[in-house]
């Protein structure tokens, strides 16, 4: 563990008449004094605030709550901005530009003269983002997050994002009315801040602090709540101590604490993208963090949290019930309790004056779980040779196990002709096969996998879930019996684009096999005969993510970007296509 106490703000400006003049100049001429520059660390506050992301909206704010910290430590405090990637607004998907996110704010921390950094995040990807540039900078960091926005209220209930595509659905199908949709509308949205619900924006930030990224009890406090910018200024006093003791991202992310990441992830119903962001993770560091790993942890943690889209709540009741840290504590048999946080005292040492759950309705204790085993399950067979992704607490039990005949989609648009035209029909028992929808495909890996993906007709018969296959990813606020992520994609070679309509298909979660009930040598001749799709005639970040973009069970990084990165042109071709049927690079 690196503890050695770093050389505070001196690195770059040093002090008064020991060079640098033209970086204290400049300084000068922001109304900084020479007093601020005197040796003391100086602080980098990393900030994802846009107008163009609601989620991230109110960090303007949380950035001076933090500056108070800073000052009261001894720090000077200079905030920066990065990237912001609004889930809602961006095209083709936030998830093409987390990567381009991650290199910024890795390249910013490492090009100032920082001797810390306080990462300011909120939305889906901007966590991951930042975490993943900060762990590649590895310069004493602190996450504080931007914390879920109030919930909506529609006809005297709460609602969020889950009720969202509820409606969308039935308003699709007529069973909803232009005017209800308007009524939801004006009553969903609140506030700032991130998806109300267990979405990836709230598994994500609940992932860092089991992680021990960000002060304890922080992650779930409302964005609006008055203890959001105490956290925030306590987090800018205790950067200073990091600093200080020189602990760095590389000592608090470890195999160890990336397993409590996953442990959380399964108690909490978490969203299945964060499968690929803590691979991610684990890659910016060297670790081996493999798709079994996540199966093994799943079958082995009760599911205890009783939050949307899996449960009935919201996270503001999550945050009331104790937050992370009740559910840590309710679980605290299952962690490694010996990992350093932020706090500069371990897991275990945090949780000591933890209480468990204060509402058992939402956060049930373990030896009363909502089921015994974990949110996330991954699967494997000839149609996922290196592994797909079902949220099988989001998904309808009796679609578990399920044989069906595929009927097949080469792309979202295709789906959704049919899913919205009146009179297309389906056999109930079909299995939706999407495809194109990967890393490379789309490209980006959209969520395009949630949603309800049921013809009107059948939803107007009562039908509300089908079983869907895919190589996208899905909204971590979205329900329904999607098999997620399956990799390779079709794009890739994978055996998804040898599927024909009319083939059977076999899922089976409790045996966590995935199957299309053809014979190798036909499987071999069909994808003889498949040609790429992959667009070669591309120029900037839509080359440079397309030539090195991993595939899904890799965590979607760059090849270049992880600790021990191979660059894939040489496997590629140039084309950023890896071989068909082959691991595009480095192992599971
Ligand atoms: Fe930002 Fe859901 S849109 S978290």
């Amino acid at each position: 563990m690196a503890m050695t106490p770093p050389n505070l703000g001196g690195g770059w400006l040093g002090k008064y008449g020991k060079g640098r003049t033209v970086s204290r100049a400049f300084l000068m001429g922001e109304g900084f004094t020479s007093d601020d520059m005197d040796g003391r660390p100086i602080i980098g506050i990393c900030n994802s605030w846009s107008e163009l992301n609601n989620c991230n909206y109110h960090l303007r704010d949380v950035a001076e709550a933090v500056k108070r910290g800073v000052w009261q430590a001894g720090g000077l405090p200079l905030e920066f901005p990065v990237i912001s990637l609004g889930e809602t607004f961006m095209s083709p998907t936030t998830m093409m530009f987390r990567n381009l996110m991650a290199m910024d704010v890795e390249e910013m921390i490492r090009a100032q003269p920082l001797d810390g950094v306080v990462l300011l995040s909120s939305c889906d990807k901007t966590t991951p983002a930042m975490i993943m540039g900060a762990a590649s900078a590895n310069l004493p960091a602190i996450l504080v997050t931007g914390g879920p926005s109030l919930s909506g209220r529609y006809r005297g209930r709460d609602v969020g994002t889950t009720d969202y595509t509820k409606m969308d659905a039935e308003l699709r199908a007529g069973l909803v009315t232009d005017e209800e949709m308007m009524e939801f509308e004006s009553g969903y949205k609140r506030s700032v801040g991130h998806c109300e619900v267990m979405g990836t924006a709230s598994t994500m930030t609940s992932l860092a602090e089991a992680m021990g990224l960000c002060l304890t009890g922080s992650a779930n406090i409302p964005a609006v709540d008055a203890r959001r910018y105490r956290t925030a200024e306590a987090s800018g006093r205790q950067i200073i101590e990091l600093v200080k003791r020189g602990i760095k991202p590389s000592d608090i992310i470890t195999r160890e604490s990336l397993e409590n990441a996953i442990r959380v992830s399964m108690a909490i119903g978490g969203s299945t993208n964060a499968v690929i962001h803590l691979v991610a993770y684990a890659g910016r560091l060297g670790i081996d963090l493999p798709l079994s790993l996540f199966d093994h942890i799943s079958r082995t943690t009760p599911f205890i949290v009783n939050v949307k889209p899996s449960g009935e709540f919201m996270m503001n009741e999550m945050f009331e019930a104790g937050g992370v840290p009740a559910v840590m504590k309710e679980i605290e048999s299952l962690l490694h309790r010996d990992c350093l946080t932020v706090t500069t005292k371990t897991i275990g040492e945090n949780l000591a004056d933890a209480t468990g759950s204060r509402d058992h309705e939402v956060i049930r204790p373990l030896a009363n779980p909502l089921n015994n085993e974990g949110g996330t399950a991954i699967l494997h067979g000839n149609l996922a040779p290196f592994g797909a992704v079902i949220k099988q607490t989001a998904a309808s039990p009796h679609l578990l196990v399920h044989r069906g005949p595929a009927v097949v989609f080469n792309s979202n648009d295709e789906l959704h002709a049919a899913l919205h035209s009146d009179d297309y029909d389906m056999d109930p028992n079909a299995v939706i096969v999407q495809r194109y929808q990967g890393p490379l495909g789309y490209p980006g890996m959209p969520e395009t996998g949630g949603g309800v993906a049921v013809p009107n007709k059948l939803i107007r018969r009562g039908i509300r879930d089908i079983v869907r296959i895919t190589d996208a990813r899905m909204s971590g606020t979205a329900f329904g019996t999607t098999v997620l992520h399956v990799s390779p994609e079709a794009a890739a070679g994978g055996p998804l684009a040898a599927v024909r309509d009319g083939d059977i298909i076999a899922l089976n979660v409790p045996e966590r096999t995935l199957n299309v009930l053809i014979s190798d040598e036909e499987m071999q001749s069909r994808l003889k005969e498949w040609r790429s799709p992959v667009p070669s005639n591309v120029r900037g970040y839509h080359w440079l993510y397309l030539n090195h973009v991993l595939q899904a069970h890799e965590g979607c990084d760059f090849d270049f970007a992880r600790a021990n990165g191979q660059m894939v042109d040489d496997l590629s071709g140039g084309t950023g296509v890896p071989p068909t049927g082959t691991e595009s690079r480095g192992a599971e």
